[in-house]
């Protein structure tokens, strides 16, 4: 597929609700993710004309490639919302079969599309009908452990006009519980011509490697890591392509990133659902640096952007003074966990 034309090893950031939205696509493209998801959009909220919904479209030149994923269990109704996502301006459209929850599943949508491969190949074939752009597909092993049926599934999507596949490599029963299964990766691209995006469960920028060299995925989709640590995509592109032993970033450079993704935030959202959204990134910037949770809970309870970005430079000052004073603290896990009697002026 073109999107994956020319990239080495090709990582993308994993659609996630809630979390993927612009301001975090946008840090990850810069943070070296080759390409991004949107959060997953009701097809019948956009139909409907749902504003929540549509804000979800908007995109920005500076994060292409991004593709926008959809979910729903009419064909009328998803096709009508391809055309939209189209009209957006998508460089591809994504095709949710594998939300596990119960709302989605019980709706006919999401992973119960693997009940019935041959829904799964209809809807498929209608939107690749439908629009222009690519269309690519999501999903999961099989619905219940006991009925892995990824090998039947796949085929059905290629078969049906699907340009590329992402495996969550867990059953919908499993939830996110449970080990990914990555060995189904190498079956499935055994009887695939089209691209297969390993995802699940890479944590760690050597779990891309190790995926990389263990299966024969075309490219690894990142989901939870990437909110834990945004940094990932470089880390790992530096071990994929360099060998290197992945870098730290500096306090400076987290919480000065901290910052523009906030501002990212809070321009597209406003100050206050935006200072709210952003919560769940500290911790993202803040992971290993000395007293980064006791920052993170005070600034929870700021409501202006002046007043955290105050907040966040007294910080980075405090950790440059402290850093300085004691070198041998910077991102060693094992000593931070015996700092606590060392005295915190913040
Ligand atoms: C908070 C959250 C929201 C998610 N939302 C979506 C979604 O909108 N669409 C989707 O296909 N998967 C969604 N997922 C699943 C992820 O895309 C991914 O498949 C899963 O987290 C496994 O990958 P990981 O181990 O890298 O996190 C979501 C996961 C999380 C944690």
């Amino acid at each position: 597929m073109e999107l994956l034309k020319n990239i080495k090893y090709p990582l993308i950031l994993a659609p996630m609700e809630g979390v993927t939205d612009l301001s975090f696509r946008l840090i990850c493209r810069k943070l070296g993710a080759d390409i991004v998801v949107t959060e997953f959009i009701a097809s019948e909220a956009l139909i409907r004309n749902i504003e929540k919904s549509h804000l979800k479209l908007k995109i920005d030149e500076n994060e292409r490639p991004v593709g926008i994923q959809i979910f729903g269990s009419k064909v009328s109704s998803m096709i009508e919302s391809a055309k939209i996502v189209e009209d957006a301006g998508a460089d591809f459209l994504d095709i949710n079969y594998g939300c596990w929850v119960k709302k989605v599943v019980n709706n006919d949508a999401g992973a119960s599309f693997m009940k019935d491969p041959d829904r799964m190949a209809e809807m498929t074939n209608a939107i690749s009908n439908a629009v222009k752009i690519p269309v690519t597909v999501k999903t999961r092993l099989g619905f219940t452990r006991d009925k892995i049926n990824i090998l039947e599934t796949s085929k059905k999507c290629e078969d049906a006009g699907a340009q590329m596949i992402t495996i969550h490599c867990r059953t919908r029963d499993m939830g996110m519980s449970g080990n990914a299964d990555w060995k189904w990766i190498n079956e499935v691209k055994n009887q695939l011509t089209i691209p297969v995006i390993l995802n699940g469960d890479v944590v760690e920028p050597e779990d891309t490697k190790r995926a990389f060299s263990e299966t024969t995925c075309d490219g690894v989709m990142i989901g939870r890591a990437a909110i834990s640590n945004p940094f990932i995509f470089r880390q790992s592109k530096e071990l994929l392509l360099n060998g290197k032993l992945p870098s730290e970033p500096s306090a400076r450079e987290r919480i000065n990133l901290c910052k523009d993704h906030l501002k990212l935030a809070i321009e597209i959202k406003g100050e206050k659902r935006g200072l709210t959204e952003f919560r769940k990134n500290y911790s993202g910037y803040f992971k290993g640096l000395y007293n980064g949770s006791k920052i993170r809970q005070r600034i929870f309870t700021i409501e202006t952007l002046d007043n955290v970005n105050a907040e966040l430079d007294d910080y980075l000052n405090f950790l440059e003074k402290y850093y300085s004073e004691y070198p041998e603290m910077i991102f060693h896990k094992e000593k931070f966990e015996n700092t606590e009697k060392i005295e915190c002026s913040l």
